[in-house]
């Protein structure tokens, strides 16, 4: 109302300036007018008198006959007093009182004075009237004046009805706006945001499920609504979220373990078959050059946080086999007890021919999806062959599944963006499948996902899913405005839920996490004294990076990083080593192969202008290493450097953290990671500010052991609170609750 209000007072003072500004002038204008018509009408008339009067002056018994004459304009009604000043005889006026009253007295003696016509305006008889003189002359000296005295309250008038008329012009004009402002106000401002105060009201309730209409107005109001709603969405998952988390600590003591995460399971399942569905397997079997086969547990997040829950509650894990041994090593129906030596679930191999992985691996998903879903500043490639593909091997992980799925409702987590047409294909076959579909790269906002040809196919595949997970909330955001802008569906924000023809899937952050140690106390490592030795670390300070050789990793970010420091620090030329580990990743795409070129050029650059002697500043081991392996050199380091351009969680950095039970070592951490949403103790970078980054490292190497330690520990903390066991229980707690 008050807004309202000032507007419209503003309005009026406005347009009443305006108006009475423009009257005044034009009732200046219009008097000027009138009175300048009157003016020359009296002058006329004045010099007629004057051509009359004056041979009367020549005559003996001129005031008589001037008398005479002026009566004959007795009765006139504008003309309203005639004056005749005579030098020798004085007044002769009509009507008398003028002379008796010596109106105009000075005005005429004036005249006389100066020889000279004048003209005023003034009072007489309580009328407004014009007064008109002019000399009279006799031989050619001045003998008298003539006054004539015209009514002008006739001007006077019409200015006073000019003056009314433009006040009633005003006050109409007034009034209109004054309407049309508050109807404009109340329609398109003041009402959409009572709307949407009363919507945030019962949101902050928990009172609404509905979107209101005031959501679907245009422009700025649709903006602030649309922001309003999801500031108030977000809180009421971070409400939903805080409740479930406390639920799910409440089922058992705070601390998740492997046996709790097993016990707990054990009473929500109640016997329901558990399946995981991802593209990497956890055990790849590979032949070694000398015949002997291997068994190696590849670089994936997946893997790194899946294996260790399946291990906890057994089930089975259906993924591609990839490995060159893969199939001497399986039963006739492709499936092998893992992990080796200690079984504890079932992994079953899909076989995919040449042409499938290519078409939906190398091509679909990871020249597609993936720089689709990372903003890396890669362009993803899409074509109809790999896009076939993809559904093809989809729908052979459905079929898959579905042999397997058995009586019972089958509860599936389905993983990643190589999978998102699975979970529809399941639904279809089986509704009573209970899908929560997790998705481990980041979701782009509805603008870059607009450039994929499939969009609607590829969200109506997710959306067969009852839960869809993302590890942060902004990434659930993106999904659901892009859901909102290119599916017919209703978004429910107040449960964060997309209804379709009924069946809803509802979409949650789970960030991701690792399997924390349990109390492990730090050991001295025979190992680490070895790889320094082999290494030539001794003395050294020394930085880790661990990653897939991946575009969006940063890596020659972190060796600009790494040349700039050494740079700008000269004292470390010689004492700092840097160790990639590195693990070729994709290799068969062209875009993997050109970086890892790029990358290898870049460090035989830097090694060669710092190098000396035996000394190299980085050691680039481009290899499958083993977690033992990782583990070692994380002990090792005095930082850990993740420079992620962008990345859905990295796991790296919690792995690092988890590795060092000596609370020392400092992480730095992109921010461009999931996990800096929660490693806030770590030093957060952007890995495209080179300059920045190198003092970050200098920072690092030369930070107090104290603060390491308080760092770390706040890291170690939260990283073992938030293990891979919670993330696999509040995740199956959602799925079941969402029956
Ligand atoms: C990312 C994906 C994972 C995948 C991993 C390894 O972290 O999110 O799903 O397991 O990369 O990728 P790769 O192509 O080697 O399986």
């Amino acid at each position: 109302m008050k807004i309202t209000f000032r507007l419209i007072i503003s309005l009026i003072v406005g347009t009443a300036f305006v108006v009475f500004l423009f009257s005044a002038i034009q009732t200046r204008i219009e008097e000027k007018k009138l009175d300048e018509d009157l003016e020359l009408r009296a002058e006329v008339l004045a010099k007629t008198f004057k051509e009359a009067l004056e041979p009367f002056l020549e005559q003996t018994e001129s005031p008589v006959r001037i008398k005479k004459f002026i009566e004959k304009f007795k009765g006139r009604t504008r003309l309203v007093g005639i004056e005749v000043y005579l030098k020798d005889t004085g007044f002769i006026t009509l009507p008398e009182e003028l002379a008796e009253k010596k109106v105009f007295e000075q005005e005429l003696s004036e005249t006389v004075e100066k020889g000279k016509a004048l003209r005023r305006n003034g009072q007489w008889n309580a009328k407004s009237i014009a007064l008109e003189t002019m000399p009279l002359e006799k031989d050619g000296v001045i003998a008298g004046a003539l006054g004539l005295i015209h009514d002008r309250t006739y001007i006077v008038r019409r200015i006073n009805e000019f003056r009314k008329r433009t006040a009633l012009t005003f006050s109409i004009l007034a009034l209109i706006l004054s309407l049309t402002t508050l109807v404009l106000i109340r329609w398109s401002i003041t009402g959409p945001i009572a709307k949407i105060a009363d919507w945030a009201r019962k949101a902050r309730l928990g009172e609404t499920r509905q979107i209101e209409p005031a959501f679907r107005e245009k422009g700025e109001i649709q903006r602030l609504a649309f922001e309003i709603m999801h500031m108030a969405s977000s809180l009421k998952a971070a409400r939903i979220d805080l409740h479930e988390k406390s639920q799910v600590s409440d089922s058992q003591d705070s601390g998740w373990s492997k046996e709790k995460l097993k016990n707990y399971l054990q009473g929500k399942l109640e016997g329901l078959p558990l399946f995981v569905i991802s593209n990497r397997e956890p055990y790849i079997h590979r032949k070694r050059p000398e015949g002997q086969i291997e068994c190696i547990i590849p670089a994936s997040g997946v893997v790194t946080a899946l294996d260790p829950v399946l291990q906890a509650t057994g089930g089975m894990w259906i993924a591609h086999g990839s490995g060159s041994a893969d199939r001497e090593t399986v039963n006739p129906e492709g499936k092998i007890l893992v992990p080796p030596g200690n079984p504890a679930y079932l992994l079953k191999r899909v076989w995919l021919t040449e042409e499938e992985e290519k078409g939906f691996y190398y091509g679909f998903s990871n020249e597609g999806l993936w720089p689709l879903c990372h903003i890396a500043h890669t362009r993803p490639i899409f074509n109809i062959q790999d896009w076939e593909q993809y559904q093809k091997v989809n729908r052979r992980f459905a079929d898959a599944l579905l042999e397997e799925a058995g009586a019972n409702s089958p509860l599936i987590l389905v993983q990643d963006y190589h999978f998102a047409l699975v979970p529809k294909m399941i639904k279809e076959m089986r509704p009573d499948a209970k899908i929560a579909l997790f998705w481990h790269v980041p979701w782009p906002n509805p603008e870059a996902f607009g450039i994929c040809p499939w969009q609607e196919e590829i969200l109506e595949g997710m959306l067969g899913s009852d839960v869809i997970g993302f590890h942060t909330q902004f990434h659930c955001n993106n999904f659901l405005d892009t859901v909102d802008r290119f599916l017919e569906s209703r978004i429910d924000w107040t449960v964060f839920g997309v209804n379709r023809g009924g069946k809803i899937s509802y979409i949650r952050p789970f960030p991701i996490s690792i399997a924390f140690p349990q109390n492990e106390k730090a050991t001295e490592n025979q190992n680490l004294q070895e790889i320094k030795k082999k290494f030539r670390l001794e003395g050294k300070k020394i930085g880790v990076g661990v990653d897939r050789i991946d575009y969006t990793k940063g890596l020659l970010e972190r060796f600009r990083s790494i040349e700039r420091t050494l740079e700008k620090y000269p004292q470390y030329r010689g004492h700092l080593i840097f160790i990639e580990l590195g693990a070729p990743s994709r290799i068969l795409i062209p875009g993997y192969q050109h970086h890892l070129q790029e990358v290898e050029e870049l460090v035989s650059k830097i090694n060669a202008r710092f190098g000396q002697g035996e000394y190299q500043p980085i050691l680039f081991l481009k290899d499958h290493h083993s977690q033992s392996t990782i583990h070692d050199f994380y002990q090792l380091a005095d930082f850990c450097l993740v420079s992620s351009l962008h990345d859905g969680m990295n796991l790296v950095a919690k792995e690092f953290v988890a590795a060092r039970e000596d609370e020392d070592g400092v992480l730095i951490l992109s921010r461009f990671t999931g996990a800096s949403q929660e490693l806030r103790s770590a030093l957060q970078i952007n890995p495209y500010d080179i300059e920045r980054v190198a003092d970050t490292v200098y920072q690092a190497l030369t930070m107090l052991p104290e603060e390491r330690q308080e760092r770390m520990k706040r890291m170690r903390t939260l990283v073992k609170e938030y293990n891979v066991y919670r993330w696999a229980a509040e995740q199956i707690t959602e799925l079941i609750k969402a029956f």
